[in-house]
């Protein structure tokens, strides 16, 4: 697309994501974990919508989420600076968010909007990167933008970069519930499993899942995904966010047949048979608790 001075417009949708497999399994030298994760896009989105005037590289922000920052330190500008540092590909960009997936709750929001402008700067670039090239790109804004890239259901090792496809053919109906007021930053949570696990020597009861061993259980359709379903942040987080485990226990009382935290939390999910129970769940979880988010998901398939 040759950009000129009259504004052209794309928009971009960004999902949630809800981990149904979370194992941290050792500490690198580097400061990072090591991770196995399994990780299954959702439909709570983030909305984007990106205008492209030609000029020199300049990115402002404006959403709904007033508390985002709008400079380098949100990470969709981050994205959109490096993607034209990277490619060349500048122009004066507007980016509009309608933000709706909380905010350092363990769902990837910020993640996910880096990824959708990544896939948008590169969907208008008269020559856009490779899909490699992308990955890579993302992979540096932060460990889980490589896989909210492509979205869908996938193992996710290494920092969270290193990704394989899960062929997953179910329709997950989950609710997704936070408490407002709780909030846990990703480094916050990586430093609570640290004191809480003094170090990662093996000692740890972590579950140790061999991957391969994973993704053939999740690719079977009649595999019960409640003995599947570990996250090792649980036991360090949710001591901490007492909210958290109240909303997942009521999230089992509503008929959820399983139910955990999200990510580093404090995010929680349960898992329903069928929409319709879903949607109850999601009622009931706001009338016991109006100062609660609630909300009825499925699930998202990959987009490539
Ligand atoms: O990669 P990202 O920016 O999302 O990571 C934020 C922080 O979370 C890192 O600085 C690190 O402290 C922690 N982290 C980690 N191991 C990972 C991913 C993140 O320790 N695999």
């Amino acid at each position: 697309m040759m950009l000129s001075d009259r504004p052209y417009r794309v928009t971009e949708r960004a999902c949630a994501k809800i981990n149904l497999y979370l194992d941290v399994r050792s500490k690198r030298t580097d400061g990072f974990h090591e991770l196995c994760t399994v990780m299954h896009s959702v439909s709570l989105t983030d909305d984007l919508s990106l205008s492209f005037v030609q000029g020199e590289a300049q990115v402002s922000f404006h959403s709904n989420a007033s508390f985002l920052p709008t400079d380098r330190h949100n990470l969709a500008v981050k994205a959109a600076l490096l993607y034209m540092e990277k490619t060349g590909f500048c122009a004066q960009l507007r980016i509009d968010m309608k933000k709706r997936i909380p905010v350092a709750a363990g769902l990837a929001g910020g993640s996910s909007d880096a990824a959708a402008v990544l896939r948008a700067m590169n969907r208008v670039n008269p020559s856009p990167v490779s899909m490699d090239v992308l990955t890579e790109m993302a992979a540096t804004l932060g460990s889980d933008v490589a896989y909210c890239l492509l979205g869908g259901t996938r193992l996710c090792l290494g920092r969270g970069e290193v990704m394989t496809p899960i062929t997953f053919d179910r329709t997950l109906h989950a609710v997704i519930a936070i408490h407002r007021r709780e909030r846990v930053s990703t480094p916050a949570a990586f430093a609570e499993l640290d004191a809480v696990y003094h170090d990662f020597d093996g000692s740890v009861p972590f579950r140790q899942e061999a991957p391969s061993l994973l993704v053939a259980r999740l690719s079977d359709d009649k595999a019960d995904l409640k003995q599947l379903m570990y996250n090792t942040f649980e036991a360090a987080i949710l001591p901490r966010c007492p909210r958290a485990a109240v909303l997942k226990a009521c999230l089992e009382e509503q008929g959820a047949y399983a139910a955990m935290m999200s990510g580093s939390g404090p995010s929680v999910f349960g898992l329903f048979t069928d929409a319709v129970s879903a949607e109850k769940a999601e009622q009931a979880v706001k009338s016991a608790y109006p100062t609660a988010f609630a909300v009825a998901v499925q699930s998202v398939k990959a987009s490539h």
